[in-house]
């Protein structure tokens, strides 16, 4: 790469990182009374992973995907090859879904609500155009069905890859189930496997053809 396209690689890397802190920026103020966790990681890399919302860990360390589903996601990141330095995580939801325990005072977690992915949806919409990833892979439900619409079924389309448009701009989804779901169905281990390692052919070929990350 000559220096000229470097500077201008750098300059564009640079306006990138500038507009998604500014759509963090008017989500932390349109939501300043949530727990908000903003994504993370490597914008400049084509691949992107979306979860469905923080928890009560990502709250504390102000970072998605680092408690127990984190841990899941990062071991079988880490057998196919990348680390989180190699992909973006965010979540469609980007604060905690809690309500609190009448008996005990305490927060617990509580399912996404169709008024949170209206809520979410533009900005995570502006944070995919600007990110402009070369794969988008949701994890569950919650982040397909915010790209999908709610007849999209994890079940059905996990490890298929879907050419989606998203405001008259083409992406590549790839739907995987979400980590968290084989801490309750350890029988899901071998599907999420056989997933991530079609997903990972398919960012080998990626790479082979137009060199992404
Ligand atoms: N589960 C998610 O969907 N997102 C996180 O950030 C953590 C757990």
């Amino acid at each position: 790469m000559s220096l000229r396209n470097k500077d201008t690689n750098m300059e564009a890397n640079d306006k990138k990182r500038n507009l998604l802190l500014e759509i963090y920026q008017e989500f932390g103020s349109r939501f300043c009374d949530m727990e908000i966790v903003y994504g993370d990681g490597n914008p400049d890399s084509g691949i992107v992973f979306i979860g469905e919302a923080p928890g009560k860990d990502e709250v504390k360390l102000k970072k998605p995907f680092v408690g127990s589903a984190g841990k899941i996601l990062r071991d079988f990141l880490e057998r196919a090859g990348f680390t989180r330095q190699d992909i973006y995580i965010t979540n469609a939801v980007k604060y905690r879904l809690f309500r609190i325990n009448e008996k005990t005072g305490n927060k617990i977690n509580r399912p996404a609500k169709k008024e949170d992915l209206e809520n979410c949806r533009p900005y995570l919409i502006r944070e995919l155009l600007v990110l402009s990833p070369k794969i988008i892979a949701t994890l569950g439900n919650v982040p397909l069905q915010t790209l999908m619409g709610t007849e999209a079924k994890i079940g059905e389309v996990h490890g298929k890859k879907t050419d989606i448009k998203i405001e008259g701009k083409e992406f590549l989804l790839y739907p995987l189930y979400h980590p968290a779901s084989l801490i309750y169905n350890r029988s899901l281990e071998d599907v999420y496997r056989q997933d991530l390692s079609g997903l990972e052919n398919l960012i080998k070929q990626l790479k082979a053809g137009e060199g992404i990350g």
